[in-house]
Formats: structure tokens, C-alpha cells, sequence
């Protein structure tokens, strides 16, 4: 008999009619009368009721199906006899697919741990939670591609394996097929990469941006998603070595329409949540974190603070003054500590913040340099519960400019020639940004640490699975 998925048969009214589902035990119990099991094929969050009349089938035949196993059941669904559920299915014929020794299947017991879950990583989807998770992710995935789509955005694949290193913070994996046992290097201890896969040094993409400004300088608006690496060695619950990251860049659009983008953007990824993936939501209110479904609400209904640094930094120096306390300091000029931006999003404003116009020294060399030439237009989104979601700015596009940072900080000139091209020829005011895939699943489904919104995460000293 043909399998129905779970979701349908759940909804379905076909009643007194035949049916199949297949799918993974999550429970079973009863008595000598009648045994109730409860199945899960991952279509959804709820598992549907097989009900088995003891008098027809025996101990035997059901000794099998314990947590974990998977079976293939064919009975009648009914309306459902018992409270929460609208429908079961009567058993008439069950086959078992694979069976899970109670003793040795790890999900045998209920409330286990998300650090623990991690270390069985290649088992956790199937716990409630990480069902939930995953659905969750790929409707981001979806809701990502649909607006970019939508809004006249084309898709565009950029490399992972480069030789430039984007944000210049010098976090990247290399990429060689050089024999590490015998690596040979010249007299002043250099090693010659001429011989190597590639002819030169390479390494792991730290972002997209570079090779997406040079499409957006021929096909005007378009958008990145795919993987991001970087060695930072930062052992926090929101970095990831291998991270996926959404780039639009788009041509002729200013600081303001940037900042319209961001937010109109992740306003759309909630909403698609709260409109797709509702059973998963409740799911996560009730059992991860009880203010979830309120707080994606009030974002997409609330108007995001635009905040200038400088006035971001007086804010957080008048709370200092008047008596809170930070772990760092906060002057002018340094980078913005993640309890400086939960400060402001969550207790000054109570809702996102976009802070612009940050110091250059702190900010990537492609940000446009403001008149005031200490600033650049730098626009990140800062979020509760998570901080940075959002990395944008506006691009330098005069040549002259560009070349002058990108001398200051003594950026190997010779691999960026490509890059400069965009500003010798044709070039345009253009800005965007990169949003961490992550980042968004962390907010979007209430879970505290980046390493359970991804199916295998890589951090430093874990690469399992
Ligand atoms: O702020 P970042 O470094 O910006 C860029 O890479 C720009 N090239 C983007 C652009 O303008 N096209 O990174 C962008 C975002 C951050 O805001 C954060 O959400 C996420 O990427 N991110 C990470 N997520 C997980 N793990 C890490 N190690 C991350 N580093 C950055
Ligand atoms: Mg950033």
C-alpha cells in the first residue's frame, strides 16, 4: 500500500478507510488489551496513534517495536477515541523495518541534555527538538531564496576555495596539497606555493562579498548563500568555524535603502516562521524558551532603532555614569563588546538596533569612508538575545579611496587587481551585507547555542561527524 506522510494523515478525514505511515517509534505502551504506539516520520512535530487490538496480534509480533525502531503500519484510520489527537489508525498489518535494542539505543530516555545530544549528533533529528530545528532551518532556507527571488535578486555562487582574504582579519583555512610531512621553504623560511594545487597560496572563503560586488556591478542586484569558514578560535555559544551566510549586493542603493533592506528582509524570514512553522514554534515555546513566539512577533512589528555608533557609545557611557556595569570599557573608537550591544537592544531600546557609521579603524577596508574621514557607513543589525546578526556597510567606490586604504593597511595589492576593476570600470554606488544563517536560526528558534541550529557544527577541536 502506498506510505502517507504523517502531516496528511493527521489532517485527513478519509475515515474507515485503509492507510499506511511509516516512520520511527517514539513510544509505546499499554496492556494485555491494547497497546498504543506512538509514531514520527519527521513530516511534523506530532506523532500520530497506532492503536493495536491485542486480540489479534501477539506479544510476539510487537516485541520489536520499541523507541527508536521502524516500522511500517497499515490499519483504518478513526477519529481519534482519546484526548489529544484528532485521528487514529487501527492496526491491521505492521512490518518492522529496523529494530533499536532498548538497551543500546541512546534516546531511549526522555530529557536529555543539548551538550549531550551533541556528542550523538548524527541521531539528535530525531528528538522532538531537532525535528524542529531542521524544519525550521530549511523554511529559512526557503523564506531566504523566495524574497530575494521575488524582489528581482539573482542567485549567485561565488567560490569557497579563494586567494583574497575578504575581511582581512586573517581567520582562514588554508587549502594545499602540499605534503605537510616534507614541506620545503626557501632561505627566508617561506614556503613556495608555485608547486602547490593551485600555483599560490589558497584558502577557505571567509565570505562571498568580493566576487558578489562584481556581480552586482553586471546583473544589479543579487544575493549569496552558501558556506563561510573561519579559524577564529572563539569557543562561544554564536561562533561557528563553518557558518552559512546570506550576501545580497545590490547597485545603486544608499545607506538608508540598505538599512530598509535589513530589516525588511529579516522581517520576512520571522514572519515566514510564524506563517509556515507554527507546530515547531509552539514546540520550542513550551519546552526551550517560553518568550519565544512573543519576541518574533514583536519584531516584525516593531520599527528597528537606526543608532549612529557615536551616539550608541554616549549612551552606554551615560549608563556607566549612572551606575551599570559592564565587564569592558566602552571609549570611543573600540569595538562594541557583546554585552554593550545586549545593553542597548534589550534594556536601553528594547527592540533591534541597526548602528551605523562606526569608526574605521574597527571596520573591514571597503567600507566608504563618511567627510567626516573617521567614520565609515557601516550598517549591522543587532538583535536580543544574539548581538551582531547582521554585518552590512555601504562600499567605497572611488578608486582613489579604495587604493589609499587598501595601502594603509597594507593589503597585498596583487590579488586584489579583479577587485579594483569593479572601481575602474563602470563603477557605481553600490552597498550590502551578510547575514549569519545561524545567527537567524538561533533567534528564530529560541535555542541558546549556535552548535544546535546546525546539524554538525565545527568548532575548534570538534569536527566529528
Ligand atoms: O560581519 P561579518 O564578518 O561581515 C562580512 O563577512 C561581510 N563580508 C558581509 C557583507 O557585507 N557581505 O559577518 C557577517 C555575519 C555576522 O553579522 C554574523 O551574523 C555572521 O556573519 N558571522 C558568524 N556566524 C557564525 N559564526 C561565526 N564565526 C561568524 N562570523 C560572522
Ligand atoms: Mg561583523
Amino acid at each position: 500500500m502506498q506510505r502517507t506522510v504523517i502531516i496528511d494523515a493527521l489532517r485527513s478525514t478519509n475515515f474507515n478507510q485503509p492507510i499506511n505511515v511509516r516512520g520511527w517509534v517514539r513510544s509505546k505502551r499499554g496492556n494485555k488489551q491494547v497497546n498504543f504506539i506512538a509514531l514520527n516520520d519527521g513530516s511534523t512535530i506530532n506523532n500520530i496513534q497506532i492503536v493495536v487490538d491485542m486480540s489479534k496480534f501477539s506479544e510476539q509480533q510487537l516485541k520489536p517495536v520499541t523507541t527508536g525502531s521502524c516500522i511500517s503500519a497499515t490499519g483504518i484510520l478513526v477519529p481519534s477515541q482519546g484526548a489529544g489527537q484528532a485521528v487514529e489508525i487501527q492496526l491491521t498489518e505492521l512490518e518492522v523495518y529496523g529494530t533499536a535494542d532498548p538497551d543500546q539505543y541512546p534516546l531511549q530516555k526522555k530529557g536529555l541534555s543539548f551538550e549531550y545530544l551533541r556528542t550523538i549528533a548524527h541521531l539528535r533529528p530525531r528528538t522532538n527538538t531537532f525535528s524542529a530545528v531542521f524544519r525550521i532551518r530549511h523554511n529559512m532556507a526557503m523564506a531566504i531564496h523566495t524574497y530575494f527571488h521575488q524582489h528581482g535578486y539573482f542567485y549567485f555562487h561565488t567560490p569557497l576555495i579563494t586567494a583574497s582574504d575578504c575581511e582581512g582579519a586573517g581567520q582562514m583555512f588554508q587549502v594545499t596539497t602540499k605534503n605537510l610531512y616534507n614541506l620545503k621553504k626557501d632561505e627566508n623560511g617561506k614556503i613556495d606555493y608555485s608547486d602547490d594545487f593551485f600555483g599560490k597560496q589558497t584558502s577557505l572563503t571567509v565570505s562571498g562579498q568580493l566576487e558578489g560586488e562584481l556581480a552586482a556591478m553586471a546583473l544589479g542586484k543579487i544575493y549569496t548563500f552558501g558556506p563561510t569558514f573561519r579559524a577564529e578560535n572563539s569557543n562561544t555559544p554564536r561562533h561557528l568555524a563553518e557558518f552559512w551566510m546570506i550576501e545580497p549586493e545590490v547597485a545603486f542603493i544608499q545607506k538608508d535603502e540598505l538599512m530598509d533592506l535589513e530589516e525588511d528582509f529579516i522581517k520576512y524570514c520571522v514572519k515566514w516562521a510564524l506563517d509556515n512553522c507554527m507546530d515547531d514554534l509552539k514546540f520550542l515555546n513550551q519546552f526551550v524558551d517560553k518568550g519565544l513566539i512573543e519576541r518574533l512577533q514583536s519584531v516584525v512589528n516593531t520599527e528597528f532603532v537606526r543608532l549612529p555608533y557615536t551616539e550608541g557609545v554616549r549612551i552606554l557611557q551615560e549608563a556607566i555614569a549612572n551606575g551599570k556595569k559592564f565587564e569592558f570599557p566602552c571609549n570611543w573608537g573600540d569595538d562594541l563588546a557583546s554585552e554593550h550591544e545586549r545593553y542597548l537592544v534589550e534594556e536601553h531600546f528594547g527592540k533591534p538596533v541597526i548602528m551605523t557609521d562606526y569608526p574605521k579603524e574597527i571596520k573591514a577596508f571597503y567600507m566608504k569612508i563618511n567627510e567626516d574621514d573617521k567614520t565609515v557607513q557601516g550598517t549591522d543589525v543587532l538583535f536580543p538575545q544574539i548581538g551582531e546578526i547582521i554585518g552590512g556597510s555601504v562600499r567605497e567606490e572611488s578608486l582613489d579611496k579604495l587604493n589609499a586604504e587598501i595601502e594603509r593597511r597594507n593589503i597585498p595589492m596583487k590579488d586584489m587587481w579583479w577587485y579594483l576593476d569593479t572601481r575602474r570600470f563602470g563603477a557605481a554606488p553600490h552597498a550590502g551585507f551578510g547575514l549569519g544563517f545561524e545567527r537567524l536560526m538561533l533567534f528564530v528558534t529560541g535555542m541558546s547555542n549556535i552548535r544546535d541550529v546546525i546539524p554538525f557544527p565545527r568548532t575548534p577541536k570538534t569536527a566529528e561527524f
